[in-house]
């Protein structure tokens, strides 16, 4: 090794020794003949100096050093007189008085000082990623992520799992987004899809045996990306045969214990608390509830059908829903035209007509423009119903039950963050369980599958199979962590017959479900096990353990919002030969 120890180690113990190091140059400083600069790598930072007197030669080559240089250092470690020790490292103890340097590779200027405390634009830090990723805050989580799957796979080799690849060039799992497609030379006018989840295989190694596998596994979706959504990115993938769903949530509330205590030191008390689907909707307008704080949803429909104002009644009357939150003691922090920019955001976000709202004074009154529309007595049961006290904020919408669970959901969780209502140490579990099992498409023409088509109705709705699918659940769980779906997973279906009976349901004919998942058809004939599982998105769970916010800053070589690679340029063209091989021609029109 080029070094005797790393910038990380040296402590008070250490003095007198002479040791060697290596690693990058930050800012060089001069005070009066004595030069010393902060010599860096991944596990920390040691001051090193150097006495012009001692050594002008070698003051000179220090003198030309540029942050982020590469250099090895040999020297001897002293204590810090105690006036200049740094509590704020652990090597702040100690000093290297440095004897000789050797330069291992100069940089070019470089566009950002990773020890800078300033963060520069994320498009530079991007394209420059592995300035980026010197960053002491991106190493931090780049370690976290690693101790995470780490600790994940120690737990699911103690419980008898294994771990087992399967194909990334396969055909494509109906996950519902958009395939990533590999073209086939061999076979030309062919595509592979890139798995949207290891889904279909994992249900195949269930029927060949294996009872007890798990994944750590890249997945590929070609989606509008988000803050917590990349094209490509990472499942911690799991199945089980000969279990139930009391199984899988009892293994992974199992590991979240373990991930909390060995990550974080903290306890996690079990049991992990469970939410209807259903009442997640009602009380949170969302699947995955933020219950950090209060300001639940609360129904007004009632109430809205017995008021002249226009906008309730309409929604009111055509089967929508009037429902709103109370934001409490706020109504002095929203000015009229802070609440014109709430109005025009969930117009614009979702598709909502616009937000009514009233704000309680001194004294409890309910008082604003739509004030008027309301009689005395109308007002009191409204303020009865939200709990109105003196200075709270109330917040209306009147739409369809999708559109208020939307606003008020968006409403919800932006003004927790403004108001800073919520812990950021916070670590929030929850279960939502009994899902529906279909849900009607965008266009209300067809039935699609809520989590995918090979998920399990409850045993019980079974029978309403044929006469009543909207009403079937689903043998379906998410965990959801402060707010976000951190994981996914059902139990599936093990009859062909059933199988067969959901694809029919889901507009699928049988030739074309013969077609794409004959396969599974087949195999589920053969013998196939009770099963279920689940998946954990790897990417978010690294965001939440580490109190970030975006999953770009978990993954080293993340995608942009427009799905591309900053620092590599892809995706780019490719030689005109490469395209021939495939029998590919490009439309340059097609964007
Ligand atoms: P699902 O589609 O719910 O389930 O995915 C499981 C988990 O993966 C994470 N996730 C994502 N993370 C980052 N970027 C994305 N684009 C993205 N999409 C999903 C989420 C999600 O909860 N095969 C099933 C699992 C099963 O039934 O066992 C599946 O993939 O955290
Ligand atoms: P209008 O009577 O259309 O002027 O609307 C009165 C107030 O109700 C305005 O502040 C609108 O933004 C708001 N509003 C309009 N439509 C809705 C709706 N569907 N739900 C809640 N508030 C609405």
């Amino acid at each position: 090794m080029l070094r005797t120890h790393t910038c990380g180690e040296l402590r008070q113990t250490h003095s007198g020794q002479t040791v060697t190091l290596a690693g990058w140059v930050e800012t060089v400083r001069d005070h009066s003949g004595v030069l010393f600069f902060n010599l860096r790598d991944r596990y920390g930072l040691t001051q090193i100096t150097f006495l012009q007197e001692k050594n002008p030669a070698l003051a000179e080559t220090v003198r030309t050093l540029h942050p982020e240089d590469v250099v090895q250092i040999t020297g001897n470690v002293q204590p810090r007189p105690e006036g200049i020790v740094n509590r704020k490292i652990p090597t702040g103890e100690i000093e290297i008085d440095a004897d000789s340097l050797t330069v291992l590779n100069r940089t070019a200027v470089v566009p950002f000082q990773p020890s800078a405390p300033e963060i520069p634009a994320e498009e530079t830090r991007l394209k420059y990623r592995y300035l980026d990723l010197r960053r002491p805050a991106m190493q931090k989580t780049l370690l976290l992520r690693h101790r995470i799957t780490k600790v994940m796979r120690d737990y699911f080799d103690e419980l008898g799992f294994a771990e087992i690849e399967t194909p990334m060039l396969g055909k494509s799992t109906p996950e519902g987004a958009r395939d990533y497609l590999v073209p086939s030379r061999i076979a030309p006018g062919q595509f592979y899809a890139l798995p949207q989840s290891p889904q279909l295989y994992k249900q195949i190694l269930m029927i060949a045996g294996y009872d007890r596998y798990f994944q750590i596994a890249r997945c590929f979706r070609d989606e509008d990306l988000r803050a917590d959504r990349q094209p490509e990115f990472t499942q911690m993938d799991l199945e089980m045969s000969f279990a139930e769903m009391e199984d899988i949530i009892g293994i992974i509330s199992g590991l979240m214990v373990r991930l909390m205590k060995d990550v974080l030191g903290r306890e996690l008390p079990l049991p992990i608390p469970r939410i209807s689907y259903d009442e997640a909707m009602e009380r949170f307008g969302h699947d995955a509830p933020d219950l950090r704080f209060g300001m639940e949803l609360i129904d007004l429909t009632d109430i809205a059908k017995t008021v002249d104002f226009r906008v309730f009644r309409s929604a009111a009357d055509t089967g929508g829903r009037v429902r709103a939150i109370n934001v409490k003691g706020a109504a002095e922090k929203y000015s009229r035209k802070d609440i014109d920019g709430l109005n025009a955001w969930v117009i614009d976000q979702f598709g909502a007509k616009g937000i009514a709202w009233l704000k309680a004074d001194a004294d409890g009154r309910l008082a604003g423009p739509m004030a008027k529309n309301f009689t005395d007595e109308q007002l009191a049961s409204i303020a009865g119903r939200l709990g109105a006290e003196p200075n709270d904020f109330l917040l209306f919408s009147a739409d369809t039950f999708a559109v208020t669970c939307k606003v008020l959901n968006g409403l919800r969780r932006r003004l927790a963050a403004e108001l800073k209502l919520i812990d950021p140490k916070e670590m929030n579990f929850c279960w939502v369980v009994r899902f529906p099992m279909f849900d009607w498409d965008a266009d209300g023409q067809r039935w699609i599958a809520m989590h995918h088509p090979f998920t399990a109705p409850l045993e019980s709705d079974l029978p309403l199979i044929d006469s009543d699918p909207a009403a079937i659940r689903a043998q379906a769980y998410d965990l959801v962590l402060n707010g976000f779906e951190a994981g996914g997973g059902t139990m599936r279906i093990h009859d062909s017959g059933v199988q067969a009976k959901v694809f029919g349901l889901l507009g699928l004919s049988a030739e074309t479900a013969k077609e794409q998942f004959g396969f599974l058809l087949d195999a589920l004939q053969f013998g196939a096990p009770p099963h279920g599982g689940i998946a954990l998105g790897l990417d978010r769970l690294v965001m939440l353990f580490g109190g970030l916010d975006n999953i770009r800053d978990c993954i080293a070589f993340p995608k942009t919002a427009k799905a591309s690679d900053l620092m590599t340029g892809a995706p780019g063209t490719v030689a005109t030969k490469q395209l021939e091989e495939l029998a590919i021609k490009v439309n340059p029109k097609t964007p």
